[in-house]
């Protein structure tokens, strides 16, 4: 029962929730959005691509990211399971995601939906930040690290902000998710995989209800 999705708006805690089933679960997050920024910082062709899709919080083209998570969900690493945080995010996306399941003999097993208000939305995202060194994240107000300006997990002192968490991008990202993500949701309704969680929780409580889920 290791395959799963988190699927919902920007900033309503898929990777929070994702790095916290990693940690404590031994599956693999795979997040599309890290794997972009990875390329976009390595400068490699897809990072040049991406660059500015992504700082106008549009969505990079559907071949690109299928060949990505492809290539990806055949690593080792992905033997006991993974979450996908960011995909599939348009239907063609998720139908390509069934399709190389199928063919590497894996199924889904949920989907989970992470519900939140939109209004919060925004400032989720202004105030988010992630250490330099080991990729935590936290937030000024909901998620402060125990020592202010040290990261909990690695103790790093340097800490970066994404280029596309500014108010207006997230305008763009949120339309982005009704008219392309949200769509989606019905094809795994139908399938009878889809479960929501109340992402307005505080994160604790929406991992416990994700855990409720998958046990
Ligand atoms: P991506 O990186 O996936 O960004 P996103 O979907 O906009 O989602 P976020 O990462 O902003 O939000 P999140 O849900 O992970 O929230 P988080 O846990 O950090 O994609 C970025 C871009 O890449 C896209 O715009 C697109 O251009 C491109 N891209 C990526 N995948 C693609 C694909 N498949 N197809 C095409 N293009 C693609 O939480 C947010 C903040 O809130 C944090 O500070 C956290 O501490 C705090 N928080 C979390 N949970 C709670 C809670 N319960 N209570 C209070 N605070 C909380
Ligand atoms: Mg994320």
């Amino acid at each position: 029962m290791n395959h799963l999705i988190l699927l919902g708006a920007p900033g309503a805690g898929k990777g929070t929730q994702a790095r916290k089933l990693q940690d404590e679960r031994g599956i693999v997050q795979l997040s599309t959005g890290d794997m972009l920024r990875a390329a976009v910082k390595s400068g490699s062709e897809i990072g040049k691509k991406a660059k500015a899709i992504m700082d106008a919080g549009k969505l990079v083209s559907d071949d690109i990211m299928i060949a990505m998570i492809e290539e990806r969900v055949q690593q080792p690493d992905c033997k006991k399971g993974f979450i996908l945080d960011g995909f599939p995010r348009t239907a063609a996306q998720a139908e390509a995601l069934d399709a190389m399941l199928a063919k590497l003999g894996l199924a889904l097993d949920h989907v989970i939906e992470m519900t939140v208000d939109e209004k919060i939305l925004t400032e989720r995202i202004v105030g988010r930040y992630t250490c330099a060194k080991c990729g935590a994240g936290y937030h000024d107000a909901f998620q402060k690290p125990k020592v202010a300006g040290v990261c909990d997990v690695c103790g790093s002192r340097e800490f970066t902000r994404r280029a596309d968490d500014n108010a207006e991008t997230v305008r763009t990202r949120l339309d982005a998710y009704r008219k392309q993500t949200q769509p989606i949701l019905p094809y795994y309704r139908t399938k009878g995989i889809l479960k929501s969680v109340d992402g307005m929780a505080e994160i604790d409580d929406v991992a416990r209800q994700i855990s409720a889920i998958l046990d």
